[in-house]
Order: structure tokens, then sequence, then C-alpha cells
């Protein structure tokens, strides 16, 4: 019997409407578009402005919209990985909510948080699961509402974050397609660097915590940009190099979208032309957990079966890495 391989066989995705553009940003904070474009490569993002909905919001409307597109029953999942760094709650799993309401009464359901490297490392667990042979579906999810998060006074985080989500369904594949080999790594020197100070069990939330705005996202951008060219690149490096793949081999880098600038020192570290780098951060900014899938949604058109594609990562902790892959479908 062949060995069995984990494919990605559908993808689906979800932004809100709200536009808030650089422009508009100029008007919030001493900052303005030449800057932001250049610094980060970001115009746009999208943010959730409904006050009463949460990031499983955009989790069921990217779900949604991979099972419509994919024709999939919604029964017939075993397992709902929820990748995000902005739960709804602090302690119910956002991912049993998203389930539930897309239908998937068979599956179990979980969150995974690695902040920008979540859905990175999701792509590695629901690659297990299926390897082993243990389950046949399983759908990833990466959302995130960081705009719950962000102190839109901080000129040097606002700029950079927006809302979204999207989905990829993993099943068994006999082909030898799918994820074919991955370099995850992590460095708790990170968490001074990028984090919500308060709110946690180190520092519980108390009206200090508050007053001292210590509930949103902070970071100290030039040390984590450092850390993440060079670990970025690092770990695509690797990645080719264990599996003997040329620039030539690849197909297409599918990187986080959290700066252009990174983005480029990964593309020219693995020698890459810049038709096969895929990057929608001028549209959607940082969305933490959503900007693989983004991505993917985004480019589906462009994949053909059997393609290489390459897979990169870098966030909070810190966590990072790659993971090599073979497109399994080509697009109807
Ligand atoms: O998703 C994973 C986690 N996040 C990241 O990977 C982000 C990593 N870091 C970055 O992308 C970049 O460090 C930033 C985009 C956040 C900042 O870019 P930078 O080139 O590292 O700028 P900087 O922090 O060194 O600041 C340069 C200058 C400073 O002024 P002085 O001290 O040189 O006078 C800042 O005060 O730019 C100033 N500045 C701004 N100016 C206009 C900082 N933010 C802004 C702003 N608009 N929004």
């Amino acid at each position: 019997m062949n060995k069995i391989t984990a494919a990605i066989t559908a993808v689906g995705a979800y932004v809100p409407d709200f536009v808030l553009s650089n422009q508009v940003l100029e008007t919030m904070v001493d900052t303005n578009d030449e800057w932001i474009t250049s610094r980060t490569g970001i115009k746009e993002r999208r943010i959730l402005k409904d006050a009463d909905k949460g990031t499983s919001y955009l989790a069921i409307k990217a779900a949604e919209d991979l099972i419509a597109k994919a024709n999939v029953d919604p029964s017939e999942i075993d397992l709902v990985l929820m990748a995000t760094a902005t739960p709804d709650m602090q302690v119910s799993a956002t991912g049993a909510y998203v389930a539930t309401q897309i239908g998937a009464v068979n599956a179990f359901a979980y969150d995974l948080q690695a902040a920008c490297s979540s859905f990175l490392y999701g792509m590695s667990t629901a690659a297990a699961y299926i390897q082993s042979g243990r389950y046949k579906k399983v759908l990833l999810i990466g959302a995130d509402k960081m705009s719950s998060i962000v102190d839109y006074t901080d000129r040097t985080t606002c700029i950079i974050f927006g809302d979204g989500a999207g989905a990829v369904l993993f099943e068994p594949n006999t082909e030898g397609l799918g994820l074919q080999d991955e370099y995850l790594r992590s460095d708790g020197v990170g968490r001074d660097f990028l984090k919500i100070d308060a709110g946690g069990s180190l520092h519980p939330t108390t009206i200090q915590t508050i007053e001292e705005k210590r509930h949103s996202i902070r970071q100290d951008g030039k040390t984590v940009f450092k850390y993440a060219v060079t670990n970025m690149a690092d770990a695509s490096e690797q990645i080719l190099k264990r599996n003997n793949l040329t620039n030539e081999d690849v197909d297409f880098l599918v990187p986080h979208q959290a700066n252009k600038r990174i983005i480029d020192a990964t593309a020219s570290r693995m020698n890459l032309e810049e038709s096969k780098v895929l990057m929608n951060i001028e549209r959607y900014g940082n969305t933490t957990s959503a900007t693989l899938p983004l991505v993917l949604n985004d480019f589906e058109h462009l994949f053909k079966k059997g393609d290489t594609i390459i897979f990169a990562a870098f966030g909070g902790g810190f966590t990072w890495g790659s993971i090599y892959l073979k497109w399994a479908y080509d697009k109807k």
C-alpha cells in the first residue's frame, strides 16, 4: 500500500468589508502613507467593526466559504483546528463554537496558539493526524481579529495589523502529494519583544494593568524585525537543503505577511524570482494566523497539481519555521 501523505484539498477565506487605509491612519496617529508603504509594503487592512462579533465570526465565514466552494459535507469533518491569537474568550475554545456553527457535528475541536506561526504549526498538526491514519478530514482555520488587541494610538503597531480568516481542508493522499517536510523552531527569548503583557496568568487583569494600557499588543519592532529576517530566511534555506531542492524546483513561496522587507529578505536568500513570491500584504496587512491561508485563497488559481510550495512564517514567542508541500489539485 502507498504511504499516506496529508494534502490540502480545499481553500476558503473571508475578510470584513471595512477598509482601513493608510490615508485614514494618517488622521489617527502621526504617520504617513509613504512611511508605511516603504517600511512595510502595507496600503490598507480590513477591520471587523461590529462590536458584538469576535474571531469566531471571521472563522465561520472562511469555513463556510470553503464548504460551499468544495462542496464538503461538514458532518464528515473529524477535527476542526482553530489557529488564533485572538480567541473569542480566554477559556472557552473558539474552535468548538466554530465547529458547531458550521455543522461539523461529528468533529472535535480545539485552539492552537503560536502567534503569527499558529497556522504554520497547525499545518504540521493537521498533517500528523492525517498521516497517522487516525482521521480523514481535518479543517484547519487561521483567523484573527487583531483590531481587538491593537491600541489605535500606538503608531508602531496600529499600522501593521488587520483582521481576516482563511481555512484549508487536509485529507489523505496516496500519490505522494501534500506535506513533504517541515522545519519548525521556537525560542523563548522572544517573549519580551512581542507580547500582550497583561491579562494572562503571569499578570492578571487589574485596574492598574488597564490604566497602564498593558492589554494591547506591543512590540520592539526593530528586534523582532532582525530575528524575523534571519530566522525566516534560515528556515526556508534549511528546508530547501534538506530536500535537495534548488530555487528552480520551487514554484511558489507562501510567506507570512508581516512586512514586505522580511519577505524580500527570505526570497532573496532562496534566490527566488519575484513572480514566485506570493504577497497580498498591501491589501490586508498582518492578519497573524490568517496570512498563509489568505495567500493560498488569493492565488489558488495559479497552483497546479504537483507544484512545489514553500511556506514560511515567523511570530511571537518567538516561533518560526518552514514547510515544504506539494499542491494536490488543479482549480476547477
Ligand atoms: O508578524 C510577526 C511579528 N511582527 C513583525 O514581524 C514586525 C517586525 N518589525 C517591523 O516590521 C518593523 O520593525 C516596523 C514596521 C514595525 C518598524 O519599521 P522600522 O524600519 O524597524 O522602524 P523603526 O522602529 O526603526 O523606526 C524608525 C523611525 C523611528 O523614528 P526615529 O527614532 O528614527 O526618529 C520611529 O519613531 O520611524 C518612526 N516610526 C514611524 N514613523 C511614521 C515608527 N512608526 C512610525 C509610523 N509612522 N507608523
